[in-house]
């Protein structure tokens, strides 16, 4: 028979790989999902049923929870640092304490699989060690307190019959039918395609691991299916051969993308996250079908094949369609014209 996994926050730029991928894989994949950011898309091919609400709105809605899920995959996010400081409230509570209401509605359920998307960027200021899952974390941003927030009560939660995995994924680039490009490489790659320069907004020396939006589907396949005597799992997911200074990164789009220039601003403030990550225990207890297979050319290949397809402005950084911050923003502010509550809007 084939599994059935409820995804939260499957219609963004992670999410709607995730779909693609557990369809593929003989999954009968469950949709929650407002639809925040997205430019065109309300649903999918590869959904069976789709709610585009709000998961606070549905988290005891009979029709959601009346369906017998093998795991629930919960992504829903606040999903990056500048949204986290602009809406701290918003992102404590959809980013850490949803997620723990979402884990005790499975447990009372009987749903004894839940996988939640953390990240690296808990590690925060970090030395030149590669940080291992039980090294010292640094979470600096609301964003990074709200995942290590929910890792904490997640594992308070989990007992032998109710199963925790929380997935800390590097940086994220790729190509997504959501694509969003307030992420590192991705803006780097479409800034040399439109503007013929990749700018560094500091002086690039910070380390930052990635990770291709393909690898992180591959990572929640395997979690769907792991068995850990444990009950609560935390692990990286990346690769070291995936880990660069900005700089050196940038320097990688450069070299790949005739004619671009590079300017690095050395007199801007150092980037206050810089982390290198030991990505081996995901590398021991996943099978090698299931490790990262994208390095960083056939990263920037896949992202600038995306980006060229599309007619992206100039001035994209302040463009709504692919910045999350703004694209929240504009939500907000057509929601108050309208005179109704965007559920956002409460801090
Ligand atoms: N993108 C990255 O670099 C990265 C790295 C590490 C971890 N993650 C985590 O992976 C997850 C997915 O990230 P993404 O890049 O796809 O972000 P995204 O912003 O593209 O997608 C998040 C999705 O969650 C939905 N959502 C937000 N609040 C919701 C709610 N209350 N109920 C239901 N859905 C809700 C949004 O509509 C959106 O479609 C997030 O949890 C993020 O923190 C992402």
């Amino acid at each position: 028979m084939k599994k059935k996994v409820l995804v939260v926050g499957n219609l963004g730029y992670v999410g709607s790989i995730i779909d693609k991928i557990l369809f593929t894989n003989n999954i009968e994949v469950y949709g929650i999902d407002p639809n925040w950011f997205s430019n065109d898309i309300s649903e999918n091919d590869y959904v069976y049923r789709q709610w585009n609400d709000d998961f606070r709105k549905l988290l005891h809605n009979k029709e959601v929870w009346e369906i017998n899920y093998d795991a629930v995959v919960y992504l829903a996010a606040v999903s990056n640092d500048p949204m986290g400081a602009n809406f701290a409230q918003v992102t404590r509570e959809i980013n850490g304490e949803f997620c723990i209401e979402a884990a005790k509605k499975c447990k009372e359920l009987g749903i004894n699989k839940f996988i939640f998307a953390s990240s690296c960027s808990t590690y925060g200021l970090a030395d030149n060690n590669a940080r291992k899952e039980n090294d010292e974390i640094n979470p600096i941003t609301e964003y990074a307190k709200s995942k290590i927030f929910a890792e904490m009560k997640l594992k308070e939660i989990c007992d032998e019959n109710f199963e925790a995995i929380c997935l800390r994924f590097a940086t994220a680039c790729g190509s997504s039918p959501n694509l969003r490009l307030d992420l590192v490489l991705n803006d780097f790659i479409t800034a040399a395609h439109v503007n013929n320069t990749v700018e560094v907004l500091s002086d690039g020396t910070p380390w930052r691991p990635l990770i291709h939006v393909q690898d992180m589907g591959l990572s929640i396949l395997w979690a769907i299916d792991y068995q850990n005597n444990n009950k609560f799992t935390v692990v990286n997911v990346g690769s070291e051969k995936f880990t660069y200074q900005i700089k050196d990164l940038a320097k990688k789009v450069v070299e790949f993308i005739p004619g671009c220039k590079l300017k690095i601003s050395s007199d801007k403030p150092a980037d206050s996250r810089s982390y290198k990550v030991d990505f081996s225990l995901y590398h021991e207890i996943a099978d090698k079908k299931f490790h990262p297979k994208y390095d960083v050319d056939r990263a920037i290949e896949d992202i600038y094949s995306q980006v060229k397809a599309l007619n992206i402005e100039k001035d994209f950084r302040s463009s709504s369609k692919w910045i999350r911050l703004k694209k929240l923003q504009e939500n907000i502010s057509k929601s108050k014209m309208n005179n109704q509550l965007f559920w956002i809007n409460n801090n």
